[in-house]
């Protein structure tokens, strides 16, 4: 009998509007924005499964319906690729999602801000641990970054929240913590959410991935409105940490910013590099582009004397 993953269950909150990458989220997710040839959703669903997942719970706001569409299985397309011969594609349809999988969709209900969107997930989750996935932090590592964190938390049986070292002048854009001792999971003293520099207790900084305990939603039930007037998830684990373990894991892997338009352009040259059909292809390419000269103007010619240039 195949054993019950020690996490079944995923949330991903996607209901934020992704204005930094106006104009191109203004009617559709930045979820769905395409690295290569999957949408950021898809890398989601795809760690959250390796990670052992079972049951994906999407918090869902305005204009999200792309999300779930991508995830129903389009019969009218697929019998269409039948009907020409492209069995290929219609593999390619399948493995969207597996079907052991279960998608449940609930619609925050206002945009309250991330710890909410999390407290969304309550009725889905029950009391077992979970995790939260934000699509737009891609990482692309050897172990997806959900199992490394499956990993410690079945080791110490607590919360555990993905991490990396940033240049401490950015720390105002995310939640950074205080750890106990140096190390590559550290047990968290302390985190604030987007604190100024001078401010910062360090500049290692909370990214995209939570492996939660179901204790969170009693203190995202009281906690009111934090920075930026939202409920924050980083208040939720702020409380927590007065009654429970939680630790940070730097994670190994590249982590791409896409909810920003020069880490998605970064994180669409190195996935397109490693692509296994068209990569080398497309690092020859990339070889041609760099050694282009750039174009040579040309020689301005002397302003003739008298003239009005
Ligand atoms: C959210 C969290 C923040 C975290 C960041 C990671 O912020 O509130 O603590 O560091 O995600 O991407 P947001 O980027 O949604 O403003």
């Amino acid at each position: 009998m195949a054993r019950r993953p020690l996490i079944e269950t995923a949330v991903f909150p996607v209901a934020g509007r992704g204005t930094r990458f106006l104009p191109a989220t203004k009617a559709s997710p930045k979820e769905m924005l395409p690295v290569v040839d999957k949408p950021l959703i898809q890398y989601a669903v795809e760690e959250a499964l390796a990670a052992g997942a079972r049951r994906l719970v999407f918090i869902t706001g305005a204009s999200k319906r792309a999300i779930e569409d991508h995830f129903d299985s389009d019969l009218e397309l697929e019998n269409m690729l039948k009907s020409q011969g492209k069995s290929d594609l219609v593999k390619q349809l399948h493995s969207v999602l597996p079907s052991y999988a279960t998608c449940i969709y609930i619609r925050q209900p206002a945009p309250l801000g991330l710890g909410h969107a999390v407290l969304c997930a309550k009725p889905a989750v029950g009391s077992e641990p979970f995790f939260v996935h934000l699509a737009d932090d891609l990482i692309d590592a050897e172990q997806p970054c959900l199992a490394q964190m499956a990993e410690v938390y079945a080791a110490k049986r607590a919360s555990v929240i993905g991490c990396e070292v940033v240049p401490r002048k950015e720390t105002d854009k995310y939640g950074i913590v205080e750890v106990e001792a140096p190390g590559v999971t550290a047990r968290i003293r302390s985190i604030v959410e987007k604190p100024k520099p001078a401010a910062a207790p360090s500049n290692l900084a909370v990214v995209g991935r939570y492996l939660l305990s179901p204790s969170i939603f009693e203190h995202l039930e009281r906690i009111g409105r934090g920075a930026g007037g939202e409920i924050q998830l980083t208040d939720g684990i702020a409380r927590l940490l007065g009654e429970e373990a939680v630790y940070a894991h730097r994670f190994s892997g590249t982590r791409y910013d896409c909810g920003s338009k020069l880490g998605y352009l970064e994180a669409t040259v190195a996935y397109a590099l490693k692509h296994p059909q068209f990569g080398a292809e497309f690092r020859q390419y990339l070889r041609r582009v760099a050694e282009q000269k750039p174009a040579r103007k040309p020689a301005r010619k002397p302003a003739a004397r008298g003239r009005k240039s």
